[in-house]
């Protein structure tokens, strides 16, 4: 990874590093909408379009974090949980889990995900979370403490060299992290190698129209408030069919910002 590359991620890790410090310190999610800079990913700020999904605050409740979670969802949750939810979407909503699968969430954050699709899968299923921050990875184990999650665990690493052996899972999800990796092909290469044969990936993740360049994207918001680094339909498209997926669709849900939209992601991985 060269130099440029390294500083983007450090920018990144201290980025959500200081949202879980806030989250134990006991900020709630509105707290720590005001109190970061205004491109905080999929958290938009209280007076700026220029966030990650580039929402006023208004809408936080409906677009971003907890609210894209039903009461039904969120009743049982630690509220650390739900206070660090940064995501631009609802992969659990997407991936349609059964009990007994096992589900890995890339970038699960303080592990809302993780807890829910432990919930969906059952004792006999597993949830893993993988995630980069040691402070994200802390305040996800105290909440996994917290809901008395025993089919759960939390493993540091990053999303481009997944610390999990080849066909393990039979889910792969994630929220609004894709955007944010400086290797996205190795990204897309790893979910397909842990994935069994017949796996599927459901992703909520920010992706941009066609027509807009890497540059029209900065323009819209930063890198760490998940703008800029997103993936236009055809590359994300392009990338699954690289990576060996099947039947790939990106669905847009809602606008984030002009030409920008919080997306669904589906393939599958063929059988062999
Ligand atoms: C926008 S937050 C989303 C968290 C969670 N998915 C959610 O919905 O609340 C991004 C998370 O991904 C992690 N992350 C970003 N890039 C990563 C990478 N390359 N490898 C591992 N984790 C990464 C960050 O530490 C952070 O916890």
């Amino acid at each position: 990874m060269s130099a440029p590359n390294d500083a983007l991620v450090d920018e990144v890790r201290q980025r959500y590093a200081e949202a879980a410090v806030k989250v134990r310190a006991g900020a709630s999610n509105t707290l720590i909408l005001e109190a970061t800079e205004a491109d905080s990913c999929c958290s938009p700020a209280a007076t700026t379009t220029d966030s990650c999904c580039g929402t006023p605050a208004a809408e936080v409740d409906n677009a971003f974090g907890a609210g894209l979670y039903s009461a039904d969802e969120t009743a049982e949750l630690p509220a650390e949980a739900l206070a660090a939810s940064l995501g631009c979407g609802n992969p659990l909503m997407v991936a349609a889990l059964h009990p007994g699968e096992k589900v890995l969430d890339l970038g699960s954050g303080g592990g809302i995900d993780v807890l829910l699709s432990a919930r969906r899968v059952g004792p006999s299923g597993y949830a893993y979370g993988v995630d980069m921050t040691d402070e994200m990875l802390d305040l996800a184990r105290a909440n996994a403490a917290k809901a008395q999650a025993e089919n759960v665990e939390f493993l540091k690493g990053t999303i481009e060299d997944v610390p999990l052996p080849d066909a393990t899972v039979d889910v792969v999800i994630s929220n609004c992290v894709i955007n944010l990796s400086v290797d996205k092909p190795k990204v897309l290469s790893e979910m397909f190698r842990v994935l069994v044969p017949g796996g599927r990936i459901g992703i909520s993740d920010v992706v941009a129209e066609d027509h807009l360049t890497p540059s029209d994207r900065a323009e819209r918001g930063s890198y760490v408030g998940c703008i800029a680094g997103a993936l236009s339909r055809t590359e994300y498209l392009e990338g699954l069919a690289a990576a060996g997926f099947a039947d790939a669709e990106v669905e847009f849900t809602h606008e984030a910002a002009p030409g920008m939209h919080s997306a669904i992601i589906r393939a599958t991985k063929p059988d062999a």
